[in-house]
């Protein structure tokens, strides 16, 4: 069980919710269901609307990295994504600080997800 902290300008206090074991939701799915205001438009990986800043609680803990194309690509339009962050994550599971919140989905590792609350920013 992973727990997903959500903070943002936008929410009076930060809030912790758990991804169980083996979910398959995206962070902005498990945004919705709990009401957490991250922007989106697509929910495809296109927009970048859902742009958000993750940090992992226990950066010693890797796990393999999973990013789409389409989110690489969309991350590397943004500038938020380098060539570099793509190796490192795909070679030395290092994880992008940068993700899309319809595209990430938290597993067994506790996260920090951080929005600003303005479609692609973070
Ligand atoms: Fe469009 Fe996530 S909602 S990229």
């Amino acid at each position: 069980m992973a727990i997903v902290t959500f903070s943002s300008p936008l929410m009076h206090k930060d809030k912790a919710v758990y991804a169980i074991a083996g979910d398959t939701r995206t962070a902005l799915a498990l945004a919705e269901e709990h009401k957490i205001p991250i922007p989106f438009e697509c929910r495809d990986g296109n927009c970048a609307s859902c742009l958000i800043e993750v940090t992992y609680d226990n950066p010693e803990r890797k796990k393999a990295i999973m990013l789409t194309e389409k989110e690489k690509l969309t991350l590397k339009e943004l500038g938020k994504l380098t060539q570099q962050d793509i190796e490192d994550a795909e070679v030395r599971d290092m994880p992008p600080r940068y993700r899309l919140a319809c595209q990430f989905i938290a597993r067994d590792e506790d996260v920090t997800i951080t929005f600003t609350g303005t479609p692609g920013g973070s």
